[in-house]
């Protein structure tokens, strides 16, 4: 049977989409594969494809932020991606992150299905609309349905919250907390249930 870094190792080679031609770095994912919570973001931006590490740009440093708002940090979670190649847009010169094509999505299961299978947290949290699409149901509707228990064939449950990109975008254009309240609730809902079920024999 392959070990979780076998898994890891393997993925770092991957070729299966076209998302391989324009990659820095695969970004698998990091944290504690013990970890009763799994967060799986959308895919690796800029800063993510440079380091192959996962949320370590601005979006990543909100969700630092909102994880010690909880007293959580890397250590206590696993934190991936639903695609490990970073998605963007390079006709115009200047590359642009973009959301994973429904294909690129598909063909990166091949890592994400066995990565959550080997991990088995017993609760998922999807950051942003595209891993809640992916991992909760294909119509999921992120304002109306964030917060909220679904149920998940990779864990015990699993809900979804606000991208940190959007709620980045939404200060901007609100000068309100554009959401980040909301992120930081669902993190510790999630985080509560990930700890009840996994003290339940
Ligand atoms: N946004 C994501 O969805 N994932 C990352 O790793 C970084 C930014
Ligand atoms: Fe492979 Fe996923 Fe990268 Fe596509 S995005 S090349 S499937 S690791």
């Amino acid at each position: 049977m392959q070990t979780f870094e076998e898994l890891r190792l393997a993925s770092l080679s991957c070729v299966a989409c076209p998302l391989a031609e324009r990659r820095t770095n695969v970004v698998f994912g990091e944290g504690n594969p013990q970890s009763p919570l799994v967060l799986v973001g959308e895919g690796p931006g800029e800063q993510e494809d440079n380091t192959g590490r996962p949320f370590v740009g601005r979006a990543g440093q909100l969700l630092d932020k909102a994880l010690a708002d909880n007293g959580l940090d890397r250590e206590k979670v696993y934190i991936t991606n639903t695609v490990k190649c970073r998605a963007a847009d390079w006709s115009t010169g200047k590359p642009q992150n973009r959301p994973p094509t429904p294909e690129e999505t598909e063909a990166c299961r091949r890592w994400l299905i066995p990565q959550l299978g080997s991990i088995a947290p017993k609760v998922i949290l999807c950051i942003g609309a595209p891993s809640a699409k992916n991992l909760i149901k294909r119509n999921f509707q992120i304002t109306k349905e964030r917060g909220l228990y679904f149920p998940c064939e990779f864990a015990k449950t699993a809900i979804a919250t606000l991208h940190p990109s959007y709620i980045l975008r939404q200060q901007n254009v609100n000068r309100d907390d554009g959401g980040y309240s909301l992120l930081v609730a669902d993190i510790a809902k999630a985080w509560a249930a990930a700890v009840r079920l996994a003290e339940r024999l």
